[in-house]
């Protein structure tokens, strides 16, 4: 066994987060009759606090699940084997949506991007020009790319996809992004948006979210495809009162509904200004280290996560081993193709000012330690922004 480390772990994945204290407290619930009168009204009152949050007037599914779960829902409801899909490969998360859709069978047509910037609209809107017979039945992208830090302008695509007059579904996933920026399922024209319970809403991994809009719905319902545990019917039908077609993961209902009153509480606005003020504050750090940044584009900035290339020749991963051996954090790795050549700092969720400073002093501490070309200061520009906006 390790001897104990005194002090608070540091957790900056992008995913999980931190837990707050009063979520914890929360859940140290006993569980109680998910028919009852109780828990439906306790699901009917989260389910209404979500609404907000995706910006939705309609339906939120919860499932007990991760969010590769509410991808693989919103593919085997609206869409049949062979059906065209579009998806646009910003990053690994994006090329994971994709696998899964290839394993339903479904036809997808990939568009690649160089994994530094967001989704191009331009490209979209081309396909969906060039698609007379309407043979694509949605179009897939992913709104902030955890891997790459890059996010991709979901109103664009959307615009894009009306400018082509293409009636395929929007399909979003929102993973990384919800309760870290302003998302707006209905007035974004969104069909079928997937979250998770682990990141910016700081709950435990375990539920998974997806809000659908009437068409898509309309498309389940339409949809033949054998599928159980996945298919909204049953569970739209039960949950009008707040009543599950399977045993709902209550504890964790606790704490959602607790961080979704800790979110409201702080104010919607306020909560996306503090991740804007975080990424900011990690670029600039990034920036005063002369490391690049992965993301290439300035207006595709992610505000909950930022991956920071180690120059070549250097292992992002022996960086982040020392991080975590000397000074007790853990950060997010790079994956997929850009494997080894970034490190990622989560910053979203429960985080106060001071504990992102001690984030950007560790990482600045460990460039230090694992013996990569940097310039000194990253932490220091990091708390002169802070220190003017705070
Ligand atoms: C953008 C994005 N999509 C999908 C996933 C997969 O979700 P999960 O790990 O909850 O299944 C993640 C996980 O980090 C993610 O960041």
């Amino acid at each position: 066994m390790n001897a104990y480390v005194a002090g608070r772990h540091f957790l900056q994945t992008p995913g999980p987060t931190n837990l707050p204290d009063r979520v914890l407290r929360a859940m140290d619930n006993n569980a109680i009759n998910h028919r009852g009168p109780e828990f439906g009204r306790l699901a009917l009152t989260v389910i209404g606090k979500l609404r907000k949050i995706f910006g939705t007037a309609g339906i939120v599914a919860i499932y007990p699940a991760s969010g590769t779960g509410a991808w693989e829902a919103a593919m085997v409801n609206t869409l049949v084997p062979g059906d065209r899909v579009l998806m646009a490969r910003t990053g690994q998360f994006a090329q994971l949506w994709e696998d899964l859709a290839k394993r339903f069978g479904l036809a997808v047509e990939a568009h690649d991007t160089d994994w530094r910037r967001g989704a191009d609209t331009n490209e979209i809107y081309g396909a969906l020009v060039a698609d007379k017979a309407h043979t694509i039945k949605a179009v897939c992208v992913v709104h902030s790319e955890t891997s790459t830090s890059c996010m991709t302008d979901i109103a664009a695509v959307r615009a894009a996809m009306d400018r082509a007059k293409h009636p395929a579904l929007l399909m979003v996933d929102a993973i990384s992004s919800l309760a870290c920026t302003d998302y707006r399922h209905d007035a974004w024209g969104v069909d079928v948006t997937v979250a998770g319970s682990q990141k910016g809403l700081m709950v435990p991994p375990g539920l998974s979210f997806t809000a659908m809009s009437a068409k898509a719905i309309a498309a389940s319902e339409a949809n033949k495809t054998p599928r159980s545990y996945w298919d909204w019917a049953p569970y739209i039908a039960s949950n009008k009162t707040g009543f599950f077609p399977y045993t709902p993961a209550m504890n964790l209902y606790y704490a959602l509904n607790a961080a979704l009153d800790m979110l409201l509480e702080e104010g919607l606005p306020n909560v996306y200004a503090r991740h804007d003020r975080y990424a900011e504050a990690t670029r600039r750090a990034a920036r005063a280290w002369g490391l690049e940044l992965q993301c290439e584009d300035p207006s595709a900035y992610a505000p909950g996560v930022t991956a920071i290339r180690v120059p070549d020749g250097h292992s992002a991963d022996g960086l982040r081993n020392a991080i975590l051996e000397k000074f007790n954090m853990a950060l997010g790795n790079g994956l997929g193709r850009i494997n080894d050549k970034v490190f990622r700092i989560g910053h979203m969720g429960d985080l106060g000012v001071l504990q992102l400073a001690g984030v950007l002093a560790g990482v600045e501490m460990g460039l230090r330690v694992a013996g990569i070309p940097h310039k000194a200061g990253g932490a220091q520009a990091a708390m002169d922004f802070l220190a003017g906006n705070a």
